[in-house]
């Protein structure tokens, strides 16, 4: 059994009612049971948080670096943090777990201030474009690498 911190960035509690063209109507809450029920059948535990705010985002991975951190991987939607902040890709740096990267849109066939992530050279597996079912895969992902 191991702990996988699921981080989702701004506007993801917006979910449902935020762009549904682009971003389906899946609400959090519906993604978080997806995500909870794929770790479950795995045998792994999910701790499913979203922030709005950069800071809080950084505190949050930082709880996952360390030696004896609690968790064995992070999953994280920075949402629109993955285009602006060296902040984020600094914390995780600091990991010594895998990082997978989720979207639930594809950035990279968006606008062009979507198609520079500063999460991507970190991470060992990016998933986009596939919706919150996406997000339940990268779960999945993330367990064969800390079998
Ligand atoms: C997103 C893509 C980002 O470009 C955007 O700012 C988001 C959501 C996605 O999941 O598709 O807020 O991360």
């Amino acid at each position: 059994m191991a702990r996988i911190l699921m981080l989702m960035g701004p506007n993801l509690n917006m979910l449902g009612q935020r762009e549904p063209e682009i971003y389906g109507t899946i609400t959090l809450e519906g993604t978080r049971q997806l995500c909870e029920s794929a770790a479950f059948a795995l045998g792994h535990e999910i701790d499913f948080r979203q922030s709005n705010h950069e800071g809080v985002l950084v505190d949050w991975i930082q709880e996952a670096a360390g030696k004896n951190a609690p968790f064995a991987g992070v999953i994280i939607n920075a949402a629109a943090y993955t285009h602006t902040s060296v902040a984020i890709h600094d914390a995780l740096k600091l990991l010594n777990v895998p990082i997978i990267e989720v979207h639930f849109s594809d950035p990279e066939i968006r606008e062009p201030f979507r198609h520079h992530s500063y999460i991507k050279p970190l991470a060992a597996a990016i998933i986009k474009g596939e919706g919150a079912e996406g997000h339940a895969r990268a779960v999945r992902t993330l367990s064969t690498m800390i079998a």
